[in-house]
């Protein structure tokens, strides 16, 4: 697959997304999607996509919200999906109806150039927290926007305030060595966490009336097929699955035992509701 210029400093995520990342993502997409759903209705709201606009979802992964938001903006608009990964591409091309206006390219938000002054939305469902330079990747895809031009994306709140990724984590910590620490500055799922942050990167970005929404979920992370399905899915998504994914069978086998104790303590019958913190962050192009 033909792909645009990785910036030398994504290349370790960009290698990540198309080895075991993106990998376990596009596996498990269909998981995913319905566990997420709840975060991309409220993210599709606040974006408010309308028909006959061009949209462009950043890091769009296996392509649930391009769909969406080419469903939205048919017949005359486009929705772009943007993404590192050629596995996941592989599997958002696959899966999008021949009906809809979405279309995909293998390119890193960072330095894809965009046609300038054209975008009236960008979107993302936590697709923008994993730039070793988000302002920089920021102000690149602003270039693309139209004057007062909406962005709006989801990413998540600290780890502390998301038990449904670390309730498994925890309880498979002991069994294999710990996550690199990350520092505050540095790429990962929590990267965004910080309010002040957010309003630095995208301030210096050159955006405007940057809101961030605090948004308070509760996935089921079972999605209704008992415990033992939570358990499946803690070992493969999410930073449990992260955690355990190089380590031989014998050790992911007893860390599932104790995954399964901890899930199982939260579920109510064949559900296992568990709490999922995000900021729903909204930003304009200044005129
Ligand atoms: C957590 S996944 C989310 C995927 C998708 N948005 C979803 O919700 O299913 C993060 C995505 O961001 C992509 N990504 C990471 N860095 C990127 C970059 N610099 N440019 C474009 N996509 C990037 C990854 O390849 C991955 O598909």
């Amino acid at each position: 697959m033909s792909m645009g210029s990785i910036h030398s400093s994504n290349s370790a995520q960009a290698d990540y997304w198309n080895g075991a990342g993106g990998r376990r993502w596009a596996d498990n997409q269909d998981r995913q999607d319905a566990l997420l759903q709840p975060i991309s209705d409220r993210l599709i709201a606040a974006a408010d996509p309308r028909p006959g606009e061009f949209v462009i979802d950043i890091g769009c992964g296996s392509g649930a919200t391009t769909i969406d938001l080419a469903v939205r903006v048919a017949p005359e608009g486009e929705a772009l999906g943007l993404d590192v990964s050629a596995p996941l591409l592989r599997r958002a091309r696959e899966r999008a109806p021949d009906d809809i206006p979405a279309r995909f390219v293998h390119a890193d938000a960072t330095v894809y150039e965009l046609p300038p002054g054209e975008i009236d939305l960008i979107a993302s469902r936590f697709g923008v927290m994993f730039f070793a330079d988000p302002t920089q990747s920021f102000a690149n895809l602003r270039a693309g926007m139209k004057p007062r031009g909406r962005l709006a994306f989801a990413c998540w709140r600290a780890a502390r305030d998301n038990p449904w990724l670390i309730v498994p984590l925890r309880a498979a910590a002991g069994h294999a060595p710990p996550l690199p620490e990350l520092g505050p500055e540095d790429p990962g799922p929590f990267a965004f966490a910080d309010e002040t942050r957010v309003r630095r990167i995208l301030g210096d970005a050159g955006f405007v009336e940057i809101d961030l929404m605090r948004e308070d979920f509760e996935l089921d992370v079972a999605l209704g097929q008992g415990v033992d399905a939570a358990v499946e899915a803690a070992l493969s998504l999410g930073p449990a699955s992260r955690m355990l994914e190089d380590q031989p069978e014998a050790t992911r086998e007893a860390a599932a035992v104790d995954i399964r104790a901890a899930l199982a303590a939260h579920a109510v019958g064949d559900s296992v509701p568990l709490g999922a913190a995000v900021w729903i962050v909204t930003a304009r192009n200044p005129s």
